[in-house]
């Protein structure tokens, strides 16, 4: 055992959750350090889609630019398309990801960011390189093993692969950033709730020019409905894009009773080949690796001084696309938490609320994924083919469907309706932006006394802006002189923010006054910000001299209407003792 290494907080992987850890903690100037198991980061495209609220997290971070350079772009992401293979008969299609015309004005009012396909494989190295480039310190090739923690931090014993040698590292803080096997997570006892290994698939990365079956429908998903399609994995084949048009993955099922398939070369050339239909397309198989559809999520994602992030904490299929983004998401949660609790600003009872506000998120997304699982039945269902005697039958049941009969029209409208209900999966817009941290769970939120208003439409397809305590900061375009900027711009970086408007001075005033750094942005026609829209004024839901503290993350923490108890108008004080009130409550020294 040789000298201990010091930090702040240890982060043990450098995955989507591991790496965007290390990036918010250094940008905020905060001391860490990363091990990571192998030589190199993620090595296969894995995660991909990634919506909004992660690139308003991006952008936040300042790599925003980097990850739309290299991702593809929205456009190209949204014809889900349903077919017997690619060069085979199509069943269907969803526009995707925002692409629905109705949709995509509905994105472009949520949020100043759009959604893009950026495989695992590219986003680790812009979070990775930002990091270092930060300050975080990366350790590849080195394993966690274990971790006892004490009153003032955490010792952890690590394996230096490289030297094979054990080394411990002190930390005032650990992150479980491992995934799906979290060993930090286990040794921690977080408390998990669901099941591990509810199905088999099989993930093979190959190279092939496929533009002559795709860039006419360009999209990143294209579900196989064959023969075998049903068993294990995720509700179909799939073939998805990595990069047009020539890089793709495919995940198939596997029967997990009977165990992975012995993946050969020829194996996985014969699923290509079945998949894309077309013989004479040359194919190179790159990898091909089995992993088993969890619906497992902790009920608890800490324990005293280790926080656990991301797949540890939750464990579900690709569908929808929420993996990478919900760990990104859960480690910008933790980050200011961390900061402000290690300079001493807020108690450690802050901590307490990343549970509280991240766990019901954890469950709600382990749920959805698995159920837009169960969902892809009723496109088989609608072809009569969930458990065809052999493919032959399951051939003339899906060519059954063009038919000049009463029923074959029965068909065709069930199939179009089990197609269409597929939006779930693939534009469910409320479940990437609806997150609300409601204030009976965390205390970091302040209740304003309002009613929560629900939502108005399916929260799951539609979003719904709130400016209501534990809701996102909605996003308005307004101006600064000549510059056009989202309100999302004005907070981040850190920091809390405080918006008002015309008659506000006392808000801005008490602001100023705090010991917290609150940056304070006053909209409003001759003030530093302008709302030439009028957007802002229709989504603030408070009248121009009241106020938001929103916290470093976005959300709004507090809410005020502004109007003083007697005159009408808020007197300096009034303001200065609501404000204080309301960080004492959120900095957990209430
Ligand atoms: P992630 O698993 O990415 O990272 C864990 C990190 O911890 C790695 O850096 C690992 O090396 C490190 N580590 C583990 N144990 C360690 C130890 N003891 N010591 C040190 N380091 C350790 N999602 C999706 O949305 N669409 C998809 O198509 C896919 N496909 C896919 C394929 C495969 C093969 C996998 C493994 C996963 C997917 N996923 C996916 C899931 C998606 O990749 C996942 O949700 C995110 O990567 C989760 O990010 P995390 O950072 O939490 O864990």
């Amino acid at each position: 055992m040789s000298t201990v290494v010091e930090t702040d907080v240890l982060i043990v992987g450098s995955g989507p959750a591991g790496a965007s850890a290390a990036l918010a903690l250094s940008t905020y100037g905060v001391p860490n350090i990363v091990v990571t198991r192998y030589a190199s980061l993620a090595d296969t495209p894995r995660a991909h889609i990634t919506n909004q609220r992660t690139m308003e997290v991006l952008r936040d971070l300042g790599v925003e630019r980097e990850v739309v350079a290299q991702a593809t772009p929205q456009h190209l992401m949204g014809n889900t398309t349903f077919c017997t293979s690619l060069a085979g008969e199509e069943l269907g299609r969803v526009r995707s990801w925002g692409n629905d015309p109705l949709v995509q004005a509905e994105h472009e009012l949520a949020s100043p960011t759009r959604m893009c396909d950026m495989p695992q494989h590219l986003m680790e190295p812009v979070l990775v390189n930002a990091a270092v480039a930060r300050g975080t310190r990366l350790r590849f090739q080195n394993e966690y093993l274990s971790h006892t923690q004490d009153a003032d931090g955490v010792t952890a014993t690590v394996r230096d692969r490289l030297r094979g040698d054990t080394y411990e590292i002190r930390a005032k803080y650990l992150i479980g950033a491992d995934g799906g096997r979290s060993k930090v997570a286990a040794d921690a006892g977080l408390p998990m709730g669901g099941q591990m290994g509810v199905a088999g698939s099989i993930n093979i990365v190959f190279e092939a020019d496929l533009s002559k079956y795709t860039a006419h429908r360009p999209s990143t998903l294209y579900w196989v409905l064959a023969p075998g399609a049903t068993v294990g994995g995720i509700g179909a084949g799939l073939v998805r894009c990595v990069r047009p048009w020539n890089e793709w993955l495919i995940v198939w099922g596997y029967d997990v009773s009977a165990g992975a398939p012995d993946l050969t070369t020829e194996y996985a050339e014969s699923v290509v080949r079945q998949l894309v239909g077309d013989d004479d397309i040359p194919v190179t198989v790159r990898s091909s690796s089995a992993w088993t559809v969890n619906e497992m999520y902790a009920e608890s994602y800490a324990n005293g001084r280790v926080f656990c992030a991301g797949d540890a904490v939750h464990r579900h299929p690709p569908s929808n696309g929420l993996g990478s983004n919900t760990s990104i998401q859960d480690a910008y949660n933790l980050a200011w938490k961390l900061k402000l609790v290690l300079d001493g600003t807020a108690h450690p009872r802050l901590l307490d609320s990343y549970t509280a506000e991240r766990a019901p998120v954890g469950r709600q997304i382990v749920t959805r994924a698995n159920q837009s699982i169960r969902e892809t039945a009723p496109v088989f269902e609608a072809l009569d083919g969930l458990s065809p005697q052999t493919p032959e039958q399951l051939w003339a049941n899906i060519a059954a469907r063009k038919d000049a009969t009463e029923a074959a029209e029965k068909q065709r409208a069930k199939l179009r309706e089990a197609i269409a209900f597929k939006v779930y999966e693939f534009n469910a817009h409320g479940v990437d932006l609806n997150q609300r941290y409601p204030a009976d769970g965390s205390a970091a939120i302040v209740p304003d006394g309002t009613p929560d208003p629900g939502f108005a439409r399916d929260p799951e397809l539609y979003h719904q802006s709130s400016s209501r305590p534990g809701a996102r900061l909605p996003h308005a375009w307004i101006t600064s002189g000549t510059r056009t900027l989202s309100t999302l711009d004005t907070i981040g970086r850190g920091r809390f923010t405080l918006l008002t408007g015309i008659g506000g001075e006392a808000w801005v005033r008490a602001a100023e006054a705090q010991e917290v750094e609150i940056a304070t942005v006053v909209i409003g026609p001759g003030q530093p910000y302008e709302d030439p829209y009028g957007d802002w004024a229709r989504l603030r839901e408070i009248p121009d001299a009241g106020a938001l503290l929103v916290r470093p993350d976005g959300f709004v923490a507090f809410r005020h209407a502004g109007a003083g108890p007697d005159t009408g108008k808020l007197l300096a004080e009034d303001a200065g003792k609501l404000l204080t009130d309301a960080l004492r409550r959120i900095l957990g020294h209430a």
